[in-house]
């Protein structure tokens, strides 16, 4: 059925059962493919968007839990000054290797720094423990998270 989503700050119109996870339709039908796929059951968290600035796995979430509330995906997380932060930090330190799992860290990187603005190490450690890397970037993605942490800092 027709329904409209709000994505990365526009309307945008789809035609899909309301019971479809939102990452098929991101990717396979808006073409938003830094959203990556990888367990499909929330257990890797690869598929991370942020639904009312909260991070969400699209793969279990359906059209049905997010019409109405404002997504972002990783395509639109740099329009604010947090997101750019973050992703500064990431560039700055280079935290991917493979990238695959990388949208996802991201996500949830700027939902944690938004409720808790200057993390320690085991509050970083517990919200990101959803999002596995088989790389093994964990130890860069704590430090651009403190990175991206200081640059937001209020400076007196
Ligand atoms: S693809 Fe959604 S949590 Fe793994
Ligand atoms: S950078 Fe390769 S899986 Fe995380």
């Amino acid at each position: 059925m027709p329904m409209t989503l709000h994505i990365n700050e526009h309307p945008v119109a789809v035609e899909a059962s309301a019971d479809t996870p939102l990452l098929w339709v991101l990717r396979d039908e808006l073409g938003l493919t830094g959203t990556k796929y990888g367990c499909g059951m929330g257990l890797c968290g690869a598929c991370t968007v942020q639904v009312s600035g909260q991070a969400v796995r699209s793969c279990v979430t359906t059209l049905a839990a997010v019409q109405g509330k404002p997504i972002t995906t990783i395509e639109g997380i740099g329009h604010d000054r947090l997101g750019r932060a973050v992703q500064e930090a990431w560039l700055a330190l280079g935290v991917p290797q493979c990238g695959y799992c990388q949208a996802g860290q991201i996500m949830s990187a700027v939902s944690l720094l938004h409720g808790s603005p200057q993390p320690t190490d085991a509050e970083i450690d517990a919200a990101m423990a959803g999002n596995l890397c088989r790389c093994g970037t964990y130890p860069r993605i704590r430090a651009a998270i403190h990175q991206a942490a200081q640059a937001l800092r209020p400076h007196p």
